[in-house]
């Protein structure tokens, strides 16, 4: 039996065939249209600037392909067809409806594969730096909420056990450290990402005097990818770094949600999450449940899933280009907008965490002085270990001491009475600015290129 086939860019396509490979890119390329266009402006203002005779586009040529090019960057009903198969298809046709023979020259020199890689890092950019604004505002948040409470005693656990005095100062600001040092990993999958893969083309390069330099500058980027080969492999390669680093970084929210979780149960009682923010029941009528901190939980779950997605998609791949790369598309996007969601969400849930200092207090049973016991006999001459059996053969004698002073006796950096809010500031305000100094350079080199048409 024949099947019908159907007409594409690229030839004819059994359409079980068509819809197999197309995938999710109709959808999911909707992302990257904006950056599809921005791609093929550096690359028509290159091809327009290259020493070939006769050119194969003018300049006054690749000042009406950017034109058109800032225009559909700018339509917000511009739709991707199945037939078209992806973005770039749908780019090049919508070109060759409008502007005739000049829109099949666009794709001179260049192959799907370096453009796709193109987009992928510019919106992995765009995204990248937002995200790190979203990761400054969640750690000024807790920054915020320690410095409001900051002395105020909370047990500190280990196992889970009542441990030593602590505060919720040093428990809000703990949680707001990790997250800032995890910007470092971020900062690697950023610094990857800032690479320019355009005129690898299909991964061989082309036989045509391409300035690989003026594309990656046109772009933004930090430098051209140089290798043609190892250009077309870095695909999948960046999307995976990035995965990583949102992997550890959602490791790093769940456990923040889950002391959330655990400190606002009745058990505790040490927090009181809004009750806004929280879900009831059906059938329990005094229930209110902290659903989205459950949900950080599993959306964790999800983006470590994508990560190790990504990487097993890659470690058996033979070099050069190969289908299966389209399909870690999805999942960095995903991943993306999980960790973004989850940040604001969490921004709003730590703004909104209300304490309880009796409960708090509560929690000072005897036991959790112990180790500052032994620590008043060492200063009185006793050797640590002798200190220690003797607290540890007594713990009878222990008895309830005023948390308050234990809070104000640990002075030592980054203890509870030693907590610097300067050096927070500091680190928020350089992640401010670094992410708005290029985001800002990105805007103007974006603006150059085609006038106002990014997301
Ligand atoms: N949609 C494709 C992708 O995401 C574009 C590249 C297609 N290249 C190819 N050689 N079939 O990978």
């Amino acid at each position: 039996m024949s099947v019908k086939t159907q007409d594409t860019v690229t030839g004819k396509v059994d359409p079980d065939v068509l819809a197999y490979t197309v995938g999710d890119d109709p959808v999911l390329d909707l992302d990257l249209v904006a950056w599809d266009c921005l791609g093929t402006a550096a690359h028509v203002t290159m091809l327009s600037e290259m020493p070939v005779s006769p050119p194969v586009v003018t300049k006054e040529e690749a000042e009406r392909v950017r034109a058109e090019l800032a225009r559909i960057a700018r339509d917000a009903g511009f739709t991707i067809e199945r037939s078209d198969q992806d973005v770039h298809l749908a780019v090049e046709r919508r070109l060759t409806e409008t502007l005739g023979d000049l829109g099949k020259k666009i794709h001179t020199g260049r192959s799907r594969n370096d453009q796709v890689a193109v987009d992928v890092r510019l919106h992995i950019k765009d995204q990248l730096l937002e995200l790190e604004r979203e990761v400054a505002e969640l750690a000024a948040a807790l920054v915020a909420f320690g410095q409001a409470h900051d002395r105020v005693p909370l047990v500190g656990r280990t196992h889970l056990q009542p441990a030593m005095p602590s505060s919720v100062g040093v428990w809000a600001t703990g949680h707001a450290e990790m997250i800032l040092d995890q910007v470092a990993c971020l900062e690697a999958a950023y610094a990857l990402n800032d690479l320019c893969p355009l005129g690898s083309a299909a991964g061989y390069g082309v036989p045509l005097p391409l300035d690989r330099q003026r594309t990656s500058d046109l772009l933004g980027f930090a430098r051209p990818l140089h290798n043609v080969f190892g250009a077309s492999m870095a695909r999948g390669e960046d999307e995976a770094a990035l995965l990583s680093a949102l992997a550890q970084m959602m490791a790093v929210l769940s456990r923040l949600a889950e002391d959330m979780i655990l400190f606002s149960m009745p058990e505790f009682g040490y927090f009181r999450l809004p009750r806004e923010y929280c879900t009831g029941s059906s059938i329990m009528p005094q229930k209110y449940n902290p659903d989205v901190l459950e949900l950080v939980r599993s959306k964790t779950a999800q983006v470590l899933g994508l990560a190790t997605g990504a990487l097993s998609l890659l470690h058996a791949m033979p070099g050069g280009y190969n289908r299966d790369l389209q399909d870690t598309k999805g999942p960095y996007m995903k991943g993306l907008s999980t960790v973004r969601t989850t940040l604001r969400i969490l921004a709003k849930f730590v703004r909104g965490l209300e304490i309880d200092e009796k409960a708090l207090r509560a929690g000072f049973i005897p036991g959790v002085f112990a180790t500052d016991a032994a620590l008043r006999q060492v200063a009185a001459g006793v050797p640590w270990r002798e200190a220690y059996h003797d607290v540890r053969d007594h713990l009878e004698r222990l008895h309830s001491e005023d948390p308050d002073a234990a809070v104000a006796a640990k002075t030592h950096a980054g203890a509870t009475a030693g907590l610097d809010y300067g050096l927070y500031e500091r680190r928020l305000e350089e992640l401010r600015i670094s992410v708005e100094s290029r985001q800002d350079a990105f805007r103007a080199k974006c603006d150059a290129l085609l006038p106002k048409s990014t997301p």
